[in-house]
């Protein structure tokens, strides 16, 4: 009988105390005031573990050549270095002040497999900051960037602007989004061929009005049903 009621006191108390550390405020919740080391093991511990469980059953793509690899670079150029920093490049201000501290992809992707990045990449990681893409990529441009980021310990900063060169010329810019990458793609050309259309790899005629997005800059032929034409 003792047992139970001592029982009982622990069970109360526990509860007593959690309630004061949630109603009283005193818990500091500032990103600056970083973790004990316990809570941090805790939590690593817990995150790692879950990711591992999750992704535990991806069947990894079998892909990856030249034009992934430049597709996905220009997708973590947009969407992952202004956190995470890239080969020469410096996380931005954001990333900076993140807490947990968005880690150099380069050195912390080594013990994650394909699959574990992916699933991080789709499904973010709650209370971190680090968000869930999948809700607005299909899972086809997100490997792209699971590929590349694979390859991010072997690219220099040389090659990483070499490669992200493409995304900085305005021409680029007015070509490229999302949407038309994913038109490109069908679930069964995937798995075969790659074939994402980059800008130098586009000579200028074989944009289709119904697949690129409108381009002002370049000349663009339109024919009538009078059958004149007309050069913007
Ligand atoms: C807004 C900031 C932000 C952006 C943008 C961002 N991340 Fe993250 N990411 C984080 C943070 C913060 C963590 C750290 C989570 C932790 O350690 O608890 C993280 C962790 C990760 C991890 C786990 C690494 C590890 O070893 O723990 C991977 C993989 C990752 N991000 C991939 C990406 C990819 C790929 C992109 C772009 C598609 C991306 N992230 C964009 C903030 C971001």
């Amino acid at each position: 009988m003792k047992i139970i009621w001592t029982i009982l006191l622990v069970v109360i108390l526990l509860i007593a105390v959690s309630a004061i550390a949630v109603y009283s405020g005193i818990y500091n919740v500032a990103a600056i005031q970083h973790h004990s080391n316990l809570t941090e093991w805790v939590l690593n511990k817990t995150l790692y573990k879950s990711v591992e469980y999750h992704a535990r059953s991806i069947n990894v793509p079998d892909l990856l050549d030249e034009s992934t690899l430049k597709v996905g670079s220009i997708s973590y150029d947009e969407m992952c270095a202004t956190c995470h920093g890239g080969p020469g490049v410096d996380p931005s201000v954001i990333g900076e002040g993140l807490y947990p501290e968005p880690p150099d992809l380069r050195e912390s992707i080594k013990q994650l497999s394909a699959a574990q990045i992916f699933w991080i990449t789709k499904n973010g990681l709650k209370m971190t900051g680090m968000p869930a893409f999948g809700p607005t990529h299909t899972d086809e441009e997100l490997w792209d960037v699971v590929f590349f980021v694979q390859k991010l310990p072997d690219i220099s900063s040389e090659d990483y602007a070499a490669l992200i060169e493409t995304t900085n010329s305005k021409k680029y810019k007015q070509e490229h989004d999302h949407s038309h990458m994913v038109q490109e793609h069908t679930e069964s050309d995937y798995t075969n061929i790659h074939n994402y259309q980059l800008e130098d790899q586009v000579t200028d005629n074989t944009h289709s009005q119904t697949q690129a997005p409108k381009n002002n800059n370049e000349e663009d032929v339109h024919t009538h049903t009078s059958g004149e034409e007309h050069d913007y």
